[in-house]
């Protein structure tokens, strides 16, 4: 017991942020948080019966929401076999295998055909890849009339050099961030209309945001969890001040459209 205590199986030093996160046990993994799921649950008029995309699902938090909350179909797909591990864990403790699929895939290249969803969700995900094609497949797989909602860290003022090298160059290497119009911009020439615009602070990773998302007990649990390994409790003295100092620069911007109905 004492050896798995100090030496977890994982190669913590090299997990990107947000699979750390997962691993100690968050389950809102998005800069907006709760706040922003909301949001974007009322701007996705879900209704029963509908059929749902959550691509890049992480551990089905927001899947598991929309099946409970709105009786909606959801197919929740992840490239990562961790958090599709979590992702199916925490969909069969909620009770909800025959509502949820849970399947590997790439916001690249989707198994689906053309407009095969009534929705089609995207929380902190495209930002990791090439976000102009990965638009263009959330609108691909949404059916004429259905929309696509996307939540994305932006940039709410422009960054210093050093905020945006720690940031960009050290906690998430490669990731591709825009301000506000550039996002909308990307949705846009995707194909999407009626575009609508949400945006907030990160506050994810606050003290304040942690509780907001995760509520006392699992807040609870997470800090347990982050100080049961050394090398947990090393990644989070390497990764807390370096967020820190991002974050007054950050936001989300949560971003709706429609796709226009075929001619
Ligand atoms: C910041 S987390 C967000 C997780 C979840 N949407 C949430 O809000 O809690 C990013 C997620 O995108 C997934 N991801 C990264 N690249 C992907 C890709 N090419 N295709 C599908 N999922 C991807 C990661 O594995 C991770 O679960």
């Amino acid at each position: 017991m004492a050896a798995t205590l100090t030496r977890p199986k994982l190669d913590v030093k090299s997990l990107d942020p947000y699979t750390f996160l997962a691993v100690i046990g968050k389950r809102v993994i998005h800069p907006g948080g709760r706040r922003s799921t909301e949001e974007l649950f009322s701007l996705a008029a879900l209704q029963a019966g509908q059929k749902a995309l959550d691509v890049g699902c992480g551990v089905a938090t927001t899947a598991i929401q929309m099946a409970r909350r709105f009786r909606v179909a959801v197919t929740a797909v992840d490239i990562s076999p961790l958090m599709l591990e979590r992702a199916r864990s925490n969909v069969r403790r909620a009770g909800l295998e025959r509502d949820i699929e849970v399947e590997q895939g790439d916001i690249l290249g989707l198994r689906f055909p053309d407009g095969r969803f009534d929705r089609v969700i995207a929380e902190a995900v495209t930002m990791f890849v090439d976000r102009q094609r990965a638009a263009r497949e959330l609108v691909r797989v949404c059916r004429p009339g259905g929309m696509v909602l996307a939540t994305e860290f932006f940039w709410r003022q422009p960054p210093t050099d050093e905020a945006r090298e720690i940031f960009l160059g050290q906690v998430c290497p490669g990731m591709q961030l825009d301000q506000l119009d550039g996002w909308v911009r990307i949705y846009q020439d995707a194909g999407l209309s009626a575009i609508e615009v949400r945006s907030g602070p990160f506050e994810m990773m606050t003290p304040r945001g942690f509780l907001q998302d995760e509520g006392l007990v699992n807040a609870f649990a997470c800090m347990v969890r982050g100080l049961s390994h050394a090398a947990y409790v090393r990644k989070m003295a390497w990764l807390m001040p370096r967020i820190s100092r991002a974050v007054p620069y950050l936001g989300y911007i949560l971003v709706r459209g429609v796709k226009p109905a075929a001619r």
